[in-house]
């Protein structure tokens, strides 16, 4: 098969399950086209009969999730969790992040931290030098007064655009909208993520800092590296 044939986000989702996901482990399945990988790996596993509790980040996975067989569990109802396969969409070579662009980064960023190990699928096009290069950085706010936060946000430096769906804002599993911010990089993320999370309106943002335990990278070869 030419290189350019090879899946990327299969194979790292692949190999991630079967490094990191042992029988009777407690597993949290991100939300995205690479993770969605990951979450048929772990339905192969429980269809051979592995015991595996699962928390699901979005309401879209824990239905995917549920038509492979795997039982997903409430998030309060496990007691921590093992290990969390999710992707990503910008990597910086500190291993901080940009999540969000599918619109889960709530309910990732809360399994993230219950997580003993959280495990970072990627293709080499996620990584940049600085985040924000590539993409927006989503944030989550309350439907309330939404136009008066996204002011506030882009008075931290970046263009906020509503993220909408057909004619309608888009609406998260929590029933809040998100406002990518482009800003043309992040210089300084733990700096603007604290000046982000004390504007009024604003639930969770995109910005996922000393979170990733392990990042595995597809390469164009087929190759899976782990970031040092
Ligand atoms: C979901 O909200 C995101 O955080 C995803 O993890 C991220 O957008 C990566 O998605 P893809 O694997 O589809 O690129």
């Amino acid at each position: 098969m030419a290189a350019n044939e090879l899946n990327l986000k299969k194979i790292v989702a692949e190999k991630a399950v079967d490094d990191h996901v042992k029988n009777g482990m407690t597993v949290g399945l991100g939300t995205g086209s690479t993770s969605e990988y990951a979450i048929r790996r772990v339905g192969e596993l429980v269809s051979k009969g592995w015991e595996l509790k699962c928390v699901a980040t979005s309401e879209r996975t824990a239905d995917l999730a549920k038509s492979l067989g795997i039982e997903i569990y409430d998030v309060d109802d496990v007691g921590h969790i093992d290990v969390t396969i999710d992707g990503a969409d910008e990597v910086d070579p500190g291993k901080q992040l940009i999540k969000g662009l599918g619109g889960a980064l709530l309910r990732e960023k809360i399994v993230a931290a219950a997580s003993l190990t959280e495990v970072i699928i990627v293709d080499e096009s996620k990584i940049v030098d600085k985040l924000g290069v590539r993409t927006p950085l989503p944030v989550e706010v309350v439907p309330y007064g939404h136009k008066k936060t996204a002011y506030a946000l882009e008075r931290q430096g970046c263009k906020a655009t509503l993220r909408v769906s057909g004619e309608r804002p888009f609406v998260t599993d929590a029933g809040n909208y998100i406002y990518d911010c482009k800003f043309e990089s992040i210089d300084s993320p733990f700096f603007l993520e604290s000046r982000i999370d004390v504007i009024p309106g604003v639930v969770e943002n995109g910005l996922f800092l000393n979170t990733a335990d392990v990042v595995l990278i597809s390469h164009p070869d087929g190759s899976v590296t782990k970031m040092e």
